[in-house]
């Protein structure tokens, strides 16, 4: 049986000259397919199995010895152009392509954007507040002395908060400071009367954790040091504060206590911004809500740090950031406040 080929083939072997003319025709070919399947075919014609590219295998092999040589280095030359205009013509689709694919009409990513933690919002709020009382910033180191955390605030040596118990000690002297307090200290040995400050901070006591007690939380303290300053300006200026920061309707009232740093000593409550006092579950029923300590400066601890308390008198107090964020934002469990687990804290 003959030998099935192409038309053509056996008798009209091609010639050096028609196989340069097929290299033109088919990179232009390939240079004009519209897209990638057409850019298969015409690969598919000239390169395949049964494509253009046989007829110069056979040319070369029915080719007399003497233009063996040439022809093969056409064939040569035919396989990489033609392939090569392939490749380069695949990128250009698909470069195309993938413009097309690119919506620009959809909306962008939104990049991730943190939100302050709710203890810090709740401070930058109550400096914004006091502020507005003419109230500005002061700090003092976590690590502090006896002296500033207790003896300087007319605390005695035999007085229960100094217990390890209740203060971490450092085992140089030093200790965590218990309370934000000693600022006062620092404040007004740095500087003479009129004094107007607030410091919030870090504060530190051995307590064991649970939904309401962490071994660290914040205060924010304040000092307010003048001619004739009592209790009236205490409870005006927090007053101010509560309805600032709570609502405008929240009311306050001190109960009489005991600070060593203090005479008289109140522990103050805000009215229940949510039920308005009548009792809720915010504030357990009770119509008022615990914010902490306050009174007015006792003039040992104007001895310590050498202010005339003749001259001078002043209102101290200090608040729980925890407290006030957790019933403001209503957090359950201070443990969400330092457990660090986004989902929680981007809620607010
Ligand atoms: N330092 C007190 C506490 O930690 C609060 C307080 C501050 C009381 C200032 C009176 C004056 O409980």
């Amino acid at each position: 049986m003959m030998p099935v080929f192409p038309a053509g083939r056996l008798n009209d072997s091609m010639n050096s000259g028609e196989i340069q003319e097929l290299q033109t025709a088919a990179i232009a070919e390939i240079a004009a397919s519209g897209d990638l399947s057409a850019l298969d075919a015409a690969r598919v014609k000239y390169l395949g199995r049964n494509g253009r590219v046989q007829d110069i295998l056979l040319a070369l092999r029915e080719a007399p010895v003497d233009q063996k040589r040439e022809l093969g280095r056409l064939a040569n030359e035919f396989k990489n152009s033609v392939q090569a205009a392939v490749d380069e013509r695949r990128e250009a689709l698909q470069s195309a392509a993938s413009v097309a694919a690119f919506d620009v009409t959809l909306p962008g990513r939104w990049p991730h954007r943190g939100t302050r933690h709710p203890v810090t919002q709740i401070i930058d709020r109550a400096v914004e507040i006091f502020g507005q009382l003419g109230f500005t910033v002061a700090d003092g180191p976590d690590i502090e002395t006896p002296f500033h955390n207790f003896d300087a605030l007319n605390t005695p040596a035999n007085h229960p908060s100094r217990d390890p118990k209740d203060t971490f000690y450092l085992g140089d002297g030093t200790l965590l400071r218990t309370h934000t307090s000693p600022v006062q200290i620092r404040v007004m040995q740095s500087r003479q009367p009129p004094v107007r400050i607030i410091a919030p901070g870090r504060c530190y006591r051995p307590d064991t954790t649970d939904a309401t007690h962490s071994a660290n939380f914040h205060q924010v303290e304040g000092l307010y040091v003048d001619r004739k300053v009592s209790l009236a300006d205490l409870k005006g200026d927090l007053t101010y504060f509560a309805r600032q920061m709570m609502g405008p309707n929240v009311k306050i009232r001190f109960r009489p206590h005991f600070f060593p740093f203090t005479e008289p000593s109140v522990e103050y409550d805000f009215s229940c911004h949510v039920c308005g006092g009548k009792g809720c579950r915010v504030c357990k029923q009770s119509g008022w809500i615990e914010i902490s300590g306050a009174g007015i400066v006792d003039p040992n601890v104007f001895k310590a740090v050498g202010y005339d308390s003749t001259q001078y008198t002043g209102y101290a107090f200090g608040m729980g950031v925890e407290r006030i964020a957790m019933i403001l934002l209503g957090i359950p469990d201070i443990r969400m406040l330092y457990d660090n687990d986004v989902r929680v804290l981007r809620q607010f």
